[in-house]
Order: C-alpha cells, then structure tokens, then sequence
C-alpha cells in the first residue's frame, strides 16, 4: 500500500515537472503567481482599508442632516451614550424610553452639560400600536428631524429553548427590535425625504450579522437579521433621496442588557463603542463600527460555520444552565428561610423546583 503511494507521488512530481518545463508550464506558473500576487494585494488593500475605516476616516457633519436627532432607549447603556456623543455634536434631541424620572435626568445633563435642547417622550416600546405611535408623533411635531437612531431593542432573559420562551416575551421583542424600528423611520421618512437630507441608524447585533446563527437566542437573532435586511432595503429606497440608513452591529459592549460589568477589549463600555459608532455615521449600509469587533467578524468569516456554530450554541448553553442552577440556589434558600422561621408557605419554591424539574 505504501509503496504505491510513493510510486504515486513520484509520478505526479515527474509530470509536473514536465510540465513545468513545457512553454505550457510556464504559463502556469505565471498564472499561480499572478494569483497569488492578486490574493496579497487583496490582503494588503483590506488590512489598509481597515485600518482607514476604523481609525483614520473622519464622521460626517451630523448637523448637516437636520438640528434634532431620536434616540430610543436613551437612559441607559450605548442609547444614552449615544444621546451624549450626539450632544457634544451640537443636536437637539428627542429621548425616548420607558421611565420619566431616569429620562428626566439624561436630558437634564444634555442641557447643562452640552447646552442642546431637548424633548422627552416617556413610552413602553413593547406596547406598540397606533395610541403609542400617536403619542411620539405628536412629540416630534415641528421639529427638523434629521437622525433617528432606533437602539432600544430587547432580548429574553437568558439563551432557551423557544418553546420554552414565555409568550409574552416573544410578542415583546418582535415588538420592540423589528416593529418599533420600522414604525418610527416610516414617522420621520417623510420630512427627511421632502428634505433631501437625514440618516437612519438601526442598532443591529453581531448575533445576527457576524456570526452565522444564534441557537437559544433564536427570536432575538432573528429580530436583528431583520433590522439588518430591513436597514439594507430602506438606504436603497432612500440614498438616491438623499437619506442613508444603516445596521449598526455591535457584538458585547458592557451593559446591563449584555450584564458585562467591567469593559474589557472585546467588550466596550458604551461610551467607547457610541464614540466609535457616531464616527460611521452615513457610511456603509450594515457594518460593526468598533474596531475590534470588526476584527472579530474577519476572525469569524474565516473560520468554519459549524465550528462558530458549535461554539455558539455551547456558550449559550453554558449560559442558560448558569441561569437555571441561580433559580434552584434561589429555590433552597427561599425553603430554608421558610423552615427557619415556621412560616411553612413553600409555595414560591416548591413552584421553582417544579418549573426546573420542567424544563430539565
Ligand atoms: N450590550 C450588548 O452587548 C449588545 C450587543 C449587541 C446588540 N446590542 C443592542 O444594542 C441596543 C442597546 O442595548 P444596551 O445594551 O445599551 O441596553 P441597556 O443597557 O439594557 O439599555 C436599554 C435602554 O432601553 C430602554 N428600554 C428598555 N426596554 C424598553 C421598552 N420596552 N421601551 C422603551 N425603552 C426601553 C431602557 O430604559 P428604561 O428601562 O427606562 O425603559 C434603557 O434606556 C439594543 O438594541 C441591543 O439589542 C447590545
């Protein structure tokens, strides 16, 4: 067997070597190297063109688009960060979320801070229908809007089964990470497009952009390969109108939502990542606009898909029993607390227990 391997081997050496002596061979080695020779131009004009984008290329005038920008999910993580670096650009903006007082002191801080005006609109972005879209409009009434950046977007509380997902989370984030989105770029579409001017930022996630699936986190993934898609279709309607729309996809940025605490390299703090998204602004359709981000999605583009999916699928599973053995320490405490004060009501353990028994 072995011997005819090498016999094998030895003849394909000989022809090629034929034919490389050939005038044929000749063109041959011209062509691989040429290949070759194109492959390290490829190369070289993509390391160039990123570095050109991430740290080199300037952002674009923002006031140039209009005086007021919508930010939604404005208190908290990259929105309010967000809400700050659009502020120092000198626009007026519009918050939206859910709690007046937090919304309160965000626009509080944009006035003293950045001398900008603003407006806040108190509204749960999950009750969307035509009362809370009613109620944005009339807030966004007279006002020059010339970005509207759709962040606020939800995800279910830990990686799980969808069967297992509670009813009213599905309806929730469908609600707020597809729906919401393409119901306020329809609100300010029209002003920008009699204008001529005006940008649309959709907050995507690296879970539906960058890598190839997200297995447990399936409706959240899916909502933003929406926003993706949707963000791609829209800047083709409208950039010959003059208004860009884009899919901003950031993978872990430290936030309550991704509940990193501390920023890390491959986890910013929203400051950082907003700083760098603001910056690409106007450019390309759907991108990951922090630096190292984007050095994950090259990583991951050149990897097998099974492998990232593999990998995927095991950290969320990792995730999801963290999640489930936090409930069961919750459930003995709560019996042991219960036995040590006589009180003898079990319930809200005994239901604990019985839903993880459930789901095993
Ligand atoms: N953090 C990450 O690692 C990561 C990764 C990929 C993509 N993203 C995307 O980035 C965006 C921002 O995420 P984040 O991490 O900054 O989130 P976050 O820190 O949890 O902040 C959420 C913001 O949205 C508001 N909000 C939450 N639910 C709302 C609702 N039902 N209606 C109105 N407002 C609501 C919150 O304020 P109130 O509580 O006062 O309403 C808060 O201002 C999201 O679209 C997310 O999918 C984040």
């Amino acid at each position: 067997m072995a011997s005819i391997v090498a016999d094998t081997v030895d003849a394909l050496h000989a022809r090629l070597q034929s034919l490389l002596s050939q005038p044929a061979g000749t063109a041959i080695t011209a062509l691989a190297l040429a290949l070759l020779a194109l492959s390290l131009l490829r190369f070289v004009a993509g390391v160039l063109g990123f570095i050109y984008a991430y740290f080199l290329r300037p952002g674009r005038n923002l006031k140039s688009y209009g005086a007021w920008a919508v930010v939604t999910g404005a208190t908290d993580g990259i929105g309010k960060a967000y809400c700050v670096e659009l502020a120092k650009k000198g626009l007026n903006i519009v918050l939206i979320s859910r709690t007046q007082s937090k919304l309160e002191a965000v626009a509080a801080e944009l006035e003293e801070v950045y001398g900008v005006h603003t407006r806040v609109v108190a509204a749960d972005l999950s009750k969307a229908g035509p009362e809370m879209f009613t109620k944005i409009g009339a807030a966004l009434e007279g006002l020059e809007v010339g970005l509207l950046v759709n962040n606020a977007g939800l995800s279910y509380d830990h990686p799980e089964y969808l069967d297992q997902v509670a009813e009213q989370d599905v309806y929730d984030v469908v609600a707020v990470n597809a729906l919401v989105p393409t119901m306020l770029a329809r609100m300010v579409l029209g002003g920008m497009r009699e204008r001529g001017r005006g940008a649309i930022v959709n907050i995507g996630s690296g879970a539906a952009t960058v890598i190839p699936s997200s297995p447990l986190l399936a409706v959240y993934a899916g909502t933003k390969a929406y926003v993706d898609c949707f963000s791609r279709s829209l800047d083709g309607e409208y950039a010959p109108l003059g208004v860009r729309v884009q899919n901003q996809a950031p993978m872990f940025v430290a936030t309550k939502m991704s509940k990193i605490r501390r920023p890390r390299l491959d986890a910013p703090g929203p400051d950082t990542w907003a700083a760098a998204a603001v910056r690409q602004i106007g450019r390309e359709t759907s991108l990951t606009p922090y630096w190292f981000h984007g050095l994950q999605h090259v990583m991951v583009r050149s990897a097998p898909v099974w492998l990232i999916n593999r990998q995927v699928m095991g950290i969320h599973q990792g995730l999801r029993a963290r999640y489930y053995s936090k409930l069961a320490r919750t459930a003995a405490a709560a019996v042991n607390a219960s036995g040590a004060a006589g009180e003898g009501d079990e319930a809200p353990a005994t239901d604990i227990k019985r839903e993880l028994r459930r789901r095993k």
